[in-house]
């Protein structure tokens, strides 16, 4: 039984992660090509890749003239709907929304926040189940599987991992949510120092 419990910049931590960790590594490591491709591979109503897509509008510079594609997938196509709609309630944009963002990024409509058209745009979502095969998704630089890997056995766990393995280069990026870790489950990563839920390819 899995929920689509999630929030705007959950656990902060992993999205600081993207902002000094993962982006400036990819600015220099994909400087020939300019395209940094990212995957929230359990989505649920679009908070996480939003999340994203807000960080990079905010970095500006350093990514400008690249092509940043965030990818969004979840199974639940009612989580998807919304997310793509991108219209969400007081209670969800006072949760881990600095209010910065909020007034940057999104427009009250009497009830509702709606999040600004170009930060749409920044995301694609699909309908995707993490159980089937990730060869025709093409490879990320980055991979967000937060809070979906607890819903699995270990079996399950480790064959998802592996498969995101083969579709990261060696420099990508694993950000697993604060109660997953690869340890005992995987070789196939590794964590990176000082930087927590956050792994590299082994
Ligand atoms: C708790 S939410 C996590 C959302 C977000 N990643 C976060 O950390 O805030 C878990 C999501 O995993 C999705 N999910 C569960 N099983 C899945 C599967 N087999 N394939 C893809 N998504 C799945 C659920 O629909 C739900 O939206």
């Amino acid at each position: 039984m899995t929920t689509n419990e999630t929030l705007f910049f959950r656990d902060i931590r992993p999205f600081d992660q993207l902002r000094k960790v993962i982006l400036p590594h990819l600015a220099e490591a994909r400087a020939a090509n300019r395209r940094i491709r990212l995957w929230s591979a359990a989505c649920s109503t679009g908070q996480e890749p939003y999340s994203f897509a807000m960080i990079i509008k905010d970095i500006g510079e350093l990514l400008n003239g690249w092509r940043v594609e965030i990818f969004a997938t979840d199974l639940s196509s009612e989580a998807l709907d919304k997310a793509k709609v991108g219209l969400y309630s007081q209670f969800e944009v006072q949760r881990g929304l600095p209010v910065t963002m909020m007034t940057r990024y999104f427009k009250r409509t009497e009830e509702t926040w709606q999040i600004d058209s170009a930060i749409r745009a920044m995301v694609t979502f699909r309908e995707f189940n993490l159980l089937e095969d990730f060869s025709r998704l093409g490879s990320f630089d980055a991979i967000y599987c937060r809070n979906v890997l607890i819903y699995f056995d270990k079996e399950t766990k480790a064959d998802i991992l592996r498969r995101v393995r083969k579709i990261l280069p060696d420099d990508g990026f694993l950000s697993l949510g604060g109660a997953e870790t690869v340890l005992g489950v995987t070789d196939a990563f590794k964590p990176i120092d000082n930087e927590r839920g956050l792994y590299a390819p082994a």
